[in-house]
């Protein structure tokens, strides 16, 4: 049996991954952290997601700060309250009294071999826990992470948010030695939410699929106004996909290293895609064991289908 805790920042994308994982996968917790916005409002916003949608999953408060980072704020792309656009309710429900990361620790315990965290966020919480906790290492069966590229960053020209907002944590955590799944950047912006899906979901939807709409069209102008772009990039559902829909997202096993220190490249996860089949390299750098299977091509559409079906499911 496997189980689930994802560990968030909601944020539009995070709500949607939320409601996706709630729908095809058991998931025990919700674990918040800084990021899009405040942990208070990422907390605020998950407890709300689940009451609007039904869903009865313990939401456990994380980091409020990166490890050693200044913390950088998801606001402009997410609106003041990390999820501007929907009219969410303020939630009767608190979080749970124990802290995010012992939550993590607890349930890993509980659960050893068997539980996934779907980290789709700065990876604040994770590495704490595999730090105060360094059991967690064999307890884990994975860590499933949107976050980083092969190439292309957002927060900056190299460097995806979620490894840029804290690159000391996501370091800790590629270098657990837990089995990673990466979705990057490079694979996420390819499935994206456009104007169209946001008016089947309008004209389709219950209750539930109209606020996500509202927040998705949100969440939309500022992926116009930011970046250019035509669709809403759904990043933080992919890193679902490897546990249900496996044939959606291609993987090469590869090392990937966090730069904690380039001026210019702190945060970017360095990719060894080179493909090398010799250890003798001369004096170029010698490929280092693989410690991820990293996302490379996805079906993009099919994966939308798949969310829109599913947000169309609550009443
Ligand atoms: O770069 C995309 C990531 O940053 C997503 O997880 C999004 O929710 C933001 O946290
Ligand atoms: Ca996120």
């Amino acid at each position: 049996m496997t189980v689930f805790i994802i560990d968030c920042d909601p944020g539009h994308d995070d709500a949607v991954a939320i409601l996706f994982g709630a729908r095809h996968c058991q998931l025990i917790g919700i674990t918040t952290v800084y990021g899009n916005s405040t942990v208070a409002n990422t907390t605020r916003n998950a407890l709300s997601i689940c009451e609007l949608a039904g869903l009865d999953i313990p939401v456990a408060m994380g980091l409020a700060e990166p490890l050693s980072a200044t913390r950088i704020s998801g606001e402009m792309v997410h609106g003041k309250t990390g999820m501007d656009g929907a009219e969410l309710p303020p939630p009767r429900s608190k979080p749970i009294p124990q802290p995010g990361v012992d939550f993590l620790i607890e349930q890993a315990d509980r659960h050893r071999g068997e539980l996934v965290i779907v980290a789709v966020a700065p990876l604040s919480n994770v590495a704490t826990a595999l730090e105060r906790e360094p059991g967690m290492k064999s307890w884990l069966k994975a860590i499933s992470i949107m976050g980083g590229s092969t190439h292309i960053g957002n927060v900056t020209p190299s460097a995806e948010f979620n490894t840029f907002t804290d690159p000391e944590a996501a370091e800790i955590v590629f270098e657990s030695g837990v089995p990673i799944h990466m979705v990057g950047l490079n694979v996420t912006t390819k499935v994206g939410i456009g104007r169209g899906d946001i008016k089947r979901l309008r004209g389709e939807g219950g209750k539930l699929a109209r606020e996500i709409a509202n927040a998705l069209h949100f969440y939309l102008e500022r992926q116009i106004s930011i970046y250019g772009r035509t669709i809403a990039p759904m990043h933080d559902v992919c890193a679902w996909i490897p546990y249900t829909h496996t044939n959606l997202i291609d993987y090469q096993a590869t090392r990937v290293s966090v730069e904690t220190r380039g001026r210019y490249t702190r945060g970017m996860t360095v990719c060894d895609l080179r493909g090398l089949v010799t250890r003798e390299t001369g004096s170029m750098a010698a490929a280092e064991p693989a410690n991820a299977e990293v996302a490379i091509d996805v079906r993009g559409e099919a994966i939308i289908e798949l969310v829109l079906d599913t947000l169309l499911e609550y009443p």
